[in-house]
């Protein structure tokens, strides 16, 4: 519970703490109330300025300014105390956008069903139309979901599937849509046909060849994951259409997962002529937790069942994808906060900047670590911020064990196929000299 609520709350069963009666009487209210205020704007209006500065200049120079890039840290709560190397896993989000999280709350609680369904629910347009200009698509093709895998889902529950129909899907595709594909399988008998890429792929006509060579007949369904979780792989957005558009001649669905793409790599949704797109507004948004996007070609909505029924169910209104109860709507008002800071940065600066960071701390690495195997590419069109290594001789678990227990660096890692990997991701106000303790780690648990 805040301070302010406890100063400003009626409720006589919440004694005020001496210290605070004291400071009450001392200060008064407002004056407490507004130095917190106060010291939150000046803070804020660095990290404005930093960014304005940054943005005015070349990318390449921008890269360097590590004290600019320093200064955004204070627009987050991160931690001082652990070092956190796993931002793809979910990003953390501004200051200013947790603030907005919390004051809708406390406007919804003022009058819960008219704020909640008569006023919050009708700002949806406007963040619809918001992400869609980020996504340089159509605002009536996106849906607002939880996330990339409840957007999945609501693909792959919505089809009609035969026993026969084959889907074409990688390895490297994301856990939770593998577990989403193995119950398809079980449940209708539709055959999954994988293809088994090994990172890094620096190749646009092989990784095109690897989907396209596994069509025939029976083929339904291409899965494609944009930028792979676990190495950073990029499939680069001309091979995604190139295998789209050959899809779409042969009449199969085309899905591409963009759940670490979004807000990151600058593309158009539409431009990759996929039929379906889904992303998570908590990675590189930095929205509030639990919000995603589900594109849908406008003349496949109608095809596709909303798996929580609607009464449209049939028709080509995206929206009926969103039919739900009651849900703590007052987040999504915040999404707004989210995306006037990422605007403000940008996704142009925001990749140029972890791909720097990636580059940076690989190419240190390759130098000074024993034993260190890359397996992410360094060229831009492959990787960006993510980057997946292994020592050789040294299992995966025990180095993550060393770096969180011993130097408390967060990171996370996996085996998929034959590859055991540690995979690091660090975001925009990550230093170098955050990296070169990464780096100093290595090298002591390697000597
Ligand atoms: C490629 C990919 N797809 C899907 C997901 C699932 O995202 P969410 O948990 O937000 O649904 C992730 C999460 O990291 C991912 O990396």
């Amino acid at each position: 519970m805040s301070t302010t609520f406890l100063l400003e709350s009626n409720n006589p069963k919440l004694t005020m703490h001496p210290r605070r009666t004291f400071f009450k009487k001392i200060l008064g209210v407002g004056t407490t109330l507004s130095l917190t205020q106060f010291a939150n704007q000046a803070l804020a209006q660095d990290v404005d300025h930093s960014i304005q500065q940054l943005t005015q200049l070349d990318t390449d120079i921008a890269m360097e300014q590590e004290d600019l890039w320093k200064r955004i840290k204070q627009a987050y709560r991160s931690s001082p105390n652990l070092l956190d190397l796993n931002n793809g896993g979910v990003s953390p989000q501004a200051i200013r956008v947790q603030e907005a999280e919390v004051n809708y709350l406390h406007l919804a609680n003022e009058a819960p069903s008219f704020y909640m369904w008569r006023v919050f629910n009708k700002t949806r347009e406007r963040t619809r139309y918001r992400l869609a200009l980020l996504g340089k698509c159509d605002p009536a093709c996106l849906a607002l979901t939880r996330n990339t895998t409840e957007s999945i889902n609501t693909i792959l529950a919505g089809i009609d599937w035969k026993a026969g129909d084959e889907v074409i899907l990688s390895t490297k595709d994301y856990s939770s849509a593998l577990v989403a594909w193995r119950q398809i399988s079980q449940r209708y008998g539709v055959k999954l046909r994988w293809i088994t890429p090994t990172p890094p792929m620096e190749d646009n006509k092989l990784i095109e060849k690897l989907y396209l060579e596994q069509i025939n007949k029976n083929t339904r369904f291409i899965h494609i994951t944009q930028v792979t979780n676990w190495s950073g792989q990029i499939i680069p957005s001309k091979v995604i259409r190139k295998i789209c558009d050959h899809a779409r001649s042969k009449n199969i669905f085309t899905l591409v997962d963009g759940a670490h793409s979004f807000g990151l790599l600058d593309f158009g949704i539409e431009d990759l002529g996929c039929d379906a797109f889904a992303t998570s507004l908590h990675k590189w948004i930095c929205a509030p937790f639990g919000f995603g996007l589900l594109y849908l070609r406008k003349d496949k909505i109608a095809d596709i069942w909303p798996y929580k029924p609607a009464i449209n169910a049939r028709k080509d209104d995206i929206r009926k994808f969103e039919h739900t109860g009651t849900f703590d709507i007052h987040r999504e008002q915040a999404i707004g906060q989210a995306i006037d800071f990422h605007e403000s940065i940008g996704t142009k600066l925001k990749g140029e900047r972890l791909r720097f960071l990636k580059d940076y701390w690989c190419k240190k690495a390759q130098k000074e670590v024993k034993g260190f195997r890359l397996h992410t590419s360094l060229k831009a069109s492959y990787s960006c911020g993510i980057a997946l290594f292994s020592i050789e001789g040294i299992q995966s678990s025990k180095v993550i064990a060393f770096l969180t227990r011993e130097k408390s660096i967060h990171c996370t890692g996996s085996r998929i196929d034959e590859l055991d990997g540690i995979r690091i991701s660090p975001h925009v106000f990550t230093t170098q000299q955050d990296l070169d303790f990464l780096i100093r780690s290595l090298v002591e648990l390697t000597e």
